[in-house]
């Protein structure tokens, strides 16, 4: 999974199609979609005008935890609006109220890799101990949790916690709800001649979390993945996860 993904989360209609072909253009090779966005379709379609193999891409789409029982004709139409047969991760959204729907789900998902609709499986805004019961049940941790995540939201043991389980924790919504002019940040990214916006994402990268900023314009779409060519101290990443004490 790439380290920086395009979110597409509000990005409707032609706004879905030309980011992510404009995200194709930054050199993106990982977008992140779900069946609530509406727009997999459009994202699907600017995958295909692209031109690039399928083969370097890493699609992720997920499905609501109200179609528990719907599961392969879900991610069938997914894979029909795509434009794919196969979707490199799929994720449960959230966790389904009920714990017997999430196991069922859950074994639902399961079955789904092992019949080769989707290469990886995962969930998305579960808490340690969903995660838990859906080992214990199953016998398989997911391979990815996404998760709400910036430098406010930091913390080393949720982290950790995944880390011992052998889960990718994925970060979103990086950006929305960080304050960009906070001093910190505007602090290391005048000394590394970058935006604060782009010491978040790379602070994510720092800490080997994969990170999905959306965006409708170009200029953010394409500083939001020009990420490489600096790095952070450890002593700057300290003080940002610190900020997640404030
Ligand atoms: N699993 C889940 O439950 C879940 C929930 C939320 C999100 N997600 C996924 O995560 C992705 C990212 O999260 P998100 O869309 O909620 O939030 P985000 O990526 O943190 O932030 C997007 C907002 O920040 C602005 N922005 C983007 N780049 C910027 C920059 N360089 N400087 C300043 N502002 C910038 C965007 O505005 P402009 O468009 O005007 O640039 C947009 O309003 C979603 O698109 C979706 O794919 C998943």
């Amino acid at each position: 999974m790439p380290i920086v993904g395009f979110g597409t989360w509000k990005l409707r209609g032609h706004q879905a199609y030309s980011g992510c072909y404009q995200a194709l253009k930054a050199g993106y090779r990982h977008f992140d979609t779900a069946t609530m966005y509406g727009n997999e379709a459009e994202v699907g379609q600017a995958l295909r005008d692209s031109g690039i193999d399928r083969s370097e891409l890493f699609v992720t789409t997920k499905i609501r935890p109200s179609d528990v029982g719907r599961e392969r004709a879900v991610l069938t139409s997914s894979l029909r609006l795509l434009g794919t047969d196969y979707v490199d991760l799929w994720l449960v959204h959230w966790p389904p109220r009920r714990d017997e729907a999430s196991r069922q789900m859950w074994a639902e998902l399961l079955r789904l890799k092992a019949d080769g609709l989707a290469r990886d499986v995962g969930v998305s805004n579960y808490s340690l101990g969903d995660i838990d019961d859906l080992i214990e049940d199953s016998g398989t941790a997911p391979a990815v949790n996404q998760v709400h995540w910036n430098p406010r939201r930091f913390d080393a043991d949720v982290l950790a916690g995944h880390r011992e389980r052998g889960i990718e924790l994925e970060g979103y919504s990086p950006l929305k709800d960080t304050k960009l002019d906070n001093r910190v940040l505007v602090d290391i990214a005048s000394a590394h001649d970058v935006t604060p916006a782009q010491v978040v994402l790379r602070w994510h990268i720092e800490h080997d979390i994969t990170v999905i900023p959306k965006s409708s314009q170009p200029d953010r779409i394409w500083a939001n993945i020009d990420l490489f060519g600096f790095s952070l101290t450890q002593q700057e990443v300290n003080r940002i996860d610190e900020m997640g004490d404030a």
